[in-house]
């Protein structure tokens, strides 16, 4: 069995799903679904990464945002009430911050009964659980992400993964996809650290937004092509369950230290899926924000915050309270190995 059949089949195996396919990150999955499955309408929270809204739009369907808790930044059921439901409906679920889409259940059964397909982005969250059953497994589709700082790490890569039907048409939707000729895996990393720069605050929204429109341009993130993966870091998605255990010790750990460095600061609590990513600092006194902020970035630590720009960008001045809520007090600090060393040697 080649690598990539044995990989996938190691997935459908572990999420116990009809079909999954590997693709060379999530957005390419998730476009790769939107144009394969003739979707037309998208409904997503505004709370989410760019990259989503992106791969909706250039796939040919039109883009509906809902507001989130601002408790969380995460979709509840009540933000669906009066949404425009038209024949080929999506409605994209995300699991962020090591939590569960808020009133999960509900928003599936909404979305049976209103006859909308839900996609669930399981990127942040790869072998995460929901009242045991494995995240990725209550919608028709689920899209993963395999890049650089995921619970699994290959540097590159994502998968579409489908509960309801085989995957073929959406496979040759991806065949059609170009291919990177050359030194493959090398162009691969200069556009991974071009693309994944996006997600850092220490980046301003004109930034964000020419970067948005290269991207659009070139469209090199839609690529079919997963060589990195085994390049990258081997076939292993056997560990998961440890991985996703280590990840959780490393969260906690970071946690504890911010708690120590940052006193009146509220640094959430564990996860609820068991796949930490980012620990969410909430900072409601926005005069101390810059300066934890700046203390962060200055050490070095990669803080994100620019989930908050997909708003602005998609949507210039429509408001979704929930999430300015949300996005101002909060701040992220990216789960990477080298984020501990740092922090350790700080304190
Ligand atoms: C929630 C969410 N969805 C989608 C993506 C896009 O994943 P990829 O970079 O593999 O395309 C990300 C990436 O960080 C993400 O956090």
């Amino acid at each position: 069995m080649c690598w990539q059949t044995e990989a996938e089949s190691r997935i459908r195996e572990i999420l116990d799903c009809r079909d999954v396919c590997l693709t060379s990150n999530a957005t390419t999955a998730l476009f790769a679904l939107i144009k394969g499955d003739g979707i037309k309408r998208v409904i997503l929270p505004v709370n989410i990464c760019f990259s989503v809204p992106f791969a909706v739009r250039t796939g040919g369907a039109e883009v509906e945002f809902v507001d989130v808790n601002p408790e969380n930044g995460l979709m509840d059921v009540c933000h669906l009430q009066n949404t425009v439901i038209d024949a080929k409906t999506a409605l994209i679920v995300p699991h962020l911050y090591g939590k569960t889409a808020n009133t999960f259940e509900e928003i599936i059964t909404w979305a049976e009964e209103n006859n909308v397909m839900v996609v669930e982005d399981i990127a942040q969250c790869f072998g995460g659980h929901f009242r045991s059953e494995y995240l990725g497994s209550f919608g028709a589709f689920a899209i993963a992400s395999f890049g650089k700082g995921k619970n699994i790490d290959f540097g590159f890569g994502g998968a579409l993964i489908s509960n309801r039907s085989s995957l073929g048409k959406i496979r040759a939707e991806l065949q059609s996809l170009p291919r990177l000729s050359g030194n493959s895996l090398e162009e691969k990393e200069r556009l991974e650290r071009t693309y994944t720069r996006g997600h850092y605050h220490n980046q301003s929204l004109v930034w964000f937004q020419q970067f948005y429109r290269r991207l659009q341009k070139t469209r090199t993130v839609f690529l079919n092509d997963i060589s990195g993966f085994p390049l990258n870091g081997g076939v292993d998605f056997h560990g998961i369950e440890k991985r996703n255990s280590e990840r959780h010790d490393l969260g906690a750990k970071i946690r504890g230290l911010l708690k120590q460095r940052f006193e009146n600061i509220y640094v959430e609590e564990a996860p609820d899926t068991g796949v930490w990513w980012r620990v969410r600092l909430v900072i409601p006194d926005l005069t101390r924000h810059d300066l934890v902020l700046s203390t962060l970035i200055q050490k070095g630590i990669k803080v994100s915050k620019l989930y908050g720009a997909v708003t602005r960008l998609f949507n210039g001045d429509e408001q979704y309270p929930g999430h300015e809520k949300f996005y101002r007090e909060s701040l992220f600090v990216d789960i990477i190995e080298e984020n501990l060393d740092r922090l350790v040697r700080w304190n």
